[in-house]
């Protein structure tokens, strides 16, 4: 049994569409074992995505996270990792497989609908980041 950390974006939140994609979640086997709405302040947001300060895409990214408010939660199942990754698909939605949460609901690579973590170890941290052992049950 994993745990991994999704966002819903701004860009589905703004859609509406938070239910159809924690359905696709529920519908594969995983369950949502922590989930809250909030807006990330521009800090947030840059210390999320430390690990990409150096990368010329990093601002970009940090002002689409902070454009709109966000839905993170921590996913639980086997293989919650590879599993939610696989659910969301390429992270250029022009690239993501048929069926994919990004082919689906994503307009761009800043734009694309969800983030999942992509290890068991980032998976640990990221949750830490936005829950309290107590908010996961
Ligand atoms: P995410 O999984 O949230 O992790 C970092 C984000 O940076 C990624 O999804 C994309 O939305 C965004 N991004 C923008 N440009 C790129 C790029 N060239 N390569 C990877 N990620 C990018």
């Amino acid at each position: 049994m994993e745990q991994t950390l999704s966002i819903i974006k701004p860009d589905a939140v703004a859609k509406n569409v938070i239910g159809k994609i924690i359905d696709r979640f529920e519908s594969n086997g995983l369950r949502v074992a922590a989930m809250k709405k909030l807006q990330l302040s521009r800090a947030d947001a840059e210390a999320f995505y430390a690990v990409h300060k150096d990368r010329p895409f990093f601002g970009e990214l940090v002002d689409f996270m902070v454009s709109g408010p966000v839905v993170v939660s921590v996913l639980e199942g086997e293989n919650a990792v590879a599993k939610n990754r696989e659910l969301m698909g390429a992270t250029d939605p022009k690239e993501a497989a048929p069926g994919t949460i990004r082919a689906d609901f994503a307009e761009s690579i800043d734009a694309n609908a969800v983030h999942g973590s992509d290890s068991l170890e980032n998976a640990a941290i990221e949750i830490a980041f936005f829950f309290a052992k107590r908010e996961i049950v």
